[in-house]
């Protein structure tokens, strides 16, 4: 059966019994705890917790998952998947512990007839909680399951929750017997690959408070009514009802393995380590392409760190299967072919997903190489050392400099024998981090310990005010200093105040939050930021400017004018951007990020080449005429279905259900989900100027530009840069490319006959500097400063002419100079000098160890550059030092 058929099978069986077929959310989810979304329920959480009113008392859905902790697991075991679909039913108080049972009994045994999926009863065993004696009754009694098919497991197994404060409860897991081939006898709780989990019942009835992991942390109550979370993996019945030997042999994957085969050459079920690589090719695949559809580009941090990792690690199996050029595009290709028939949008975006995917590929090859010479020739190193752990600081370069993630490098240390010093490699990139001023979101939205927050995000929503009013009066409902919670702010603190009504507007959506003021009759504070919590509470970071503020205290919140006034031309100028991009561009040109502030705007797009000037213009010119076209902004709160069918732009992190909120300017010229403040007229922008492209990573361009006044100053700025160029070259400014393009034309050809004299000096001077030679052993050395300025071309060219002219006689030429800052050198050896013993390379290796350098070559001629000058006198001693030893 195929796994398409397995989903609609599930879908029908409850959809028949009552439940609301619900698609699946998004892999992202604003959700501070979780980086993807990994389970069927996290879409119902404020369902379960009470916080929010089910729209149906049962739902099913098959739901994306990803789940990225197990990465080495994939491929090594037979049901490590990244990504997954689980599919479930869900009640909201309806159907408990009974329903839950007979309905996963009736659908996984029912004949294939009645819809069913066929699976003989005697081949399911189930596991219960510890003390779970109804569970375990149901499924003995009304099911008619034999005692000892029915075994008890403790928490860790058999006790839901997602890790974190939350839902939870006791839950049943069925298992499928694969047969005494795959282990040994003595069901689930003995061998868990023979016995494979295929479905898990989750009874919420709980609460769970902090504390760590699975098994160690506190019930704090009961949830308002007692409900069912229910997770099938499709993947894994779909390896059952296959018949196939793990979950990367099913329908879906099975193929992307095929095409690896072609393109590397090796063949799968040959040996363990090639079939791991196939099936993490596999299953790699398939998670990438899933993340980029739902907007994930490849980066450094967070998920997108997660993306790059696991792209790379596709390139990566594959060369070490053979591959030698791009893969990537085809196995895509193979994986769009296999999933899109469940997932329709994937056709829809593929343009885009290609591009990130390709892209990624491209950037990773370009450094593979070199990255991986790099890695054996540390690696070495280690091992001839005697050595079992490879530097902090090598970790570092292939991560800086060859774009090695580093978990990719501990793999590849783990095959070598070698482990990693991460203290050190973390240290090195915090010290990085700290230069380039950490990202200041990344620590804004940051695991930190959100619990604090937790009694408003549950009971004290914040009224957001900000669409229309710029001043509220407020009551203060918490202040928390140090992330605790206090009665009171002094002047001279920094705290976070929570009030029950703002019309700040908090950071989302690519907006840089409000500035403003807080007053009190007693107190005054400024506004430097303010950030959601739980998608529901603003929390204003204050600086108290004078006076105090104690929790239950009125103030007057008021937003600063200006700011926010510059704020909505920046935030509608990026809808302009946005659509003047697609306009021209087509529309794979899709976002991939932005952010904007009072004047200035940044906006992020998958596309896969460079701008070039004309496009760039373009876009200019079509987002100022929507400026002069003076068109409303219109803002309408709808569905998300109601706004997708309205043709808004929906691109990720909307839930199903969400009430949302559509700006639309110019009609069908821009429409986007977006919670951001705008302006009312789109004239009210300003002047658009954009100030040029670049990119930021493996196809995804980069716009930036300023809005409204700060785009006057940046206009006026420019035109007076180009009258006093004018002047100061005499020229009419009409001329001034033309005229600047001359003058650099004429500097190029001034500096080429510079270089030109130079050499020709240097040459001359040849037979000066032979003569100049002193013997050390049977070989004459000349090792020779040149003047500075001498480039590494014209000190090779001197060598040679020099070894040139030294004819049979032993001879060694060292000649070296110091331009710009570094030390370019080279050595030639005459015949008779190699006869003795004496090879260019090593004195270049003597020479360059004193001046902080390589280099290499032949026998006869090598080079190299070095960066410290200081160290040249000691290496031209060095070098003497090494012909005299180089003849014994
Ligand atoms: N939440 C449970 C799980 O993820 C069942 O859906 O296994």
């Amino acid at each position: 059966m195929k796994t398409h058929e397995i989903r609609q099978r599930f879908t029908d069986h409850f959809v028949a019994a009552g439940h609301t077929a619900v698609p699946s959310a998004s892999l992202i989810l604003d959700d501070p705890n979780l980086l993807f979304v990994n389970a069927g329920m996290v879409p119902f959480k404020p369902y379960f917790l009470g916080q929010q009113t089910p729209p149906f008392d049962t739902a099913t859905s098959i739901q994306k998952c990803v789940r990225t902790l197990d990465i080495e697991e994939v491929g090594v075991t037979t049901r490590h998947n990244t990504f997954f679909q689980m599919a479930g039913n869900f009640s909201f108080g309806r159907y408990f512990k009974e329903g839950a049972i007979t309905h996963a009994w009736s659908l996984l045994t029912g004949s294939l007839d009645e819809g069913g999926f066929g699976l003989d009863p005697e081949r399911l065993w189930v596991t219960v909680y510890t003390d779970d004696d109804e569970a375990a009754g149901i499924w003995e009694h009304t099911v008619g399951l034999p005692a000892e098919r029915i075994q008890r497991l403790g928490m860790a197994d058999n006790y839901w929750s997602m890790g974190v404060p939350g839902p939870c409860g006791p839950s049943s897991e069925i298992y499928y017997d694969r047969g005494p081939e795959h282990g040994r006898e003595g069901g689930p709780v003995v061998d868990d690959t023979r016995y494979i989990e295929i479905w898990n019942l989750v009874f919420m009835e709980n609460e769970r408070g902090e504390g760590r992991g699975k098994d160690d942390f506190e019930i704090v109550g009961a949830l308002p009514k007692k409900n069912i979370d229910t997770g099938m993996g499709v993947e894994r019945l779909a390896c059952i009802l296959q018949d196939v030997d793990n979950v990367y042999e099913t329908d879906l994957l099975r193929p992307v393995i095929d095409v690896a085969e072609t393109l590397t050459g090796s063949a799968y079920g040959a040996n363990h380590a090639d079939d791991v690589r196939f099936r993490v090719i596999a299953d790699h695949c398939r998670t990438g392409l899933m993340l980029i559809l739902d907007g994930v580009t490849p980066g450094n941090e967070g998920r997108e760190y997660i993306l790059r990792r696991l792209l790379r690690r596709i390139i990566r199996s594959a060369r070490l299967l053979g591959a030698t050029g791009d893969t990537m595009e085809r196995l895509m290709d193979t994986v769009r072919e296999t999933m899109t028939p469940s997932y329709p949008e994937i056709a829809d975006n593929w343009d885009r997903i290609r591009s990130v995917a390709v892209g990624e590929e491209k950037a990773f090859l370009k450094t593979l190489e070199s990255g991986t010479r790099l890695f054996r020739s540390a690696a070495e190193k280690v091992r001839a050392a005697g050595g079992t752990t490879l530097g902090g600081e090598e970790a570092f370069a292939l991560h800086d400099t060859h774009g090695f993630p580093i978990d990719l490098t501990m793999e590849m240390a783990a095959e070598a024998g070698l482990s990693v010093d991460e203290g050190r490699f973390r240290a090195l990139m915090d010290e990085q981090r700290a230069r380039a001023k950490a990202d200041n979101d990344a620590k804004k939205h940051g695991h930190a310990d959100v619990s604090v927050y937790r009694p408003f995000v549950d009971n004290h929503p914040t009224v957001f005010l900000g669409y229309t009013d710029r001043q509220a009066e407020a009551e203060i409902l918490g202040i928390i200093r140090d992330g605790a919670l206090v009665d009171r702010a002094r002047e001279g603190e920094r705290v976070q105040v929570i009030l029950d009504r703002t019309p700040f507007y908090a950071e989302s959506g690519g907006q840089l939050a409000d500035r403003g003021t807080l007053r009190a009759p007693g107190g005054a504070g400024d506004v430097e930021d303010v950030q959601k919590t739980g998608k529901r509470v603003w929390v204003h970071s204050v600086a108290v400017t004078g006076g105090e503020f104690a929790v239950g205290e009125r103030v007057t919140a008021v937003v600063d004018d200006a700011w926010r006034h510059a704020a909505r031309q920046a935030h509608s100028g990026t809808h302009l951007i946005h659509a003047a991009l697609r306009q021209v561009l087509g529309p794979t040109a899709v976002q991939a990020g932005s952010m904007n502030r009072p004047g200035f705007l940044r906006f992020d797009f998958s596309y896969g080449e460079q701008l070039t000037e004309d496009q760039l213009r373009e876009i200019g010119d079509v987002t100022n005429s929507a400026v002069d076209a003076d068109w409303a902004v219109n803002t309408v709160e709808t569905s998300l279905d109601e706004a997708k069918a309205m043709g808004a732009m929906a691109l990720f992190g909307e839930n199903y259900g969400d009430r949302v909120r559509v700006v639309e300017i110019g009609g069908p010229f821009s429409m986007e989900l977006c919670g951001g403040t705008h302006v009312d007229h789109s004239s009210q922008i300003g002047p658009v100027s954009v100030l040029g492209e670049s990119s930021v990573g493996s196809g995804v361009r980069r716009i930036e530009a300023y809005t409204g006044l700060d785009s006057m100053r940046h206009l006026s700025t420019e035109a007076a840069l180009v009258t006093s160029l004018a002047t100061d070259l005499r020229t009419p400014s009409a001329d001034l490319p033309e005229r600047i393009a001359s003058l650099s034309a004429r500097l190029r050809e001034a500096e080429k006959r510079i270089n030109q004299l130079r050499a020709a000096e240097v040459t001359s001077k040849v037979g000066e500097y032979l003569a100049q030679g002193t013997p050390e052993g049977e070989v004459t050395v000349v090792a020779v400063r040149l003047p500075d300025g001498v480039g590494a071309g014209d000190v090779r060219t001197a060598v040679a002419e020099a070894r040139g002219r030294a004819g049979a006689e032993p001879v060694v030429v060292l000649l070296t100079s110091v331009t710009d800052g570094k030390v370019p050198f080279a050595v030639a050896c005459t015949p008779a000098a190699v006869d003795l013993g004496v090879r260019a390379g090593d004195v270049v290796a003597a020479f360059g160890a004193e001046v902080g350098g390589r280099g290499g070559g032949k026998p006869e001629m090598a080079q190299g550059s070095g960066s410290s000058p200081e160290g040249i006198d000691a290496g031209l001693t060095a070098a003497r030092r090494a012909v005299r030893d180089l003849q014994q």
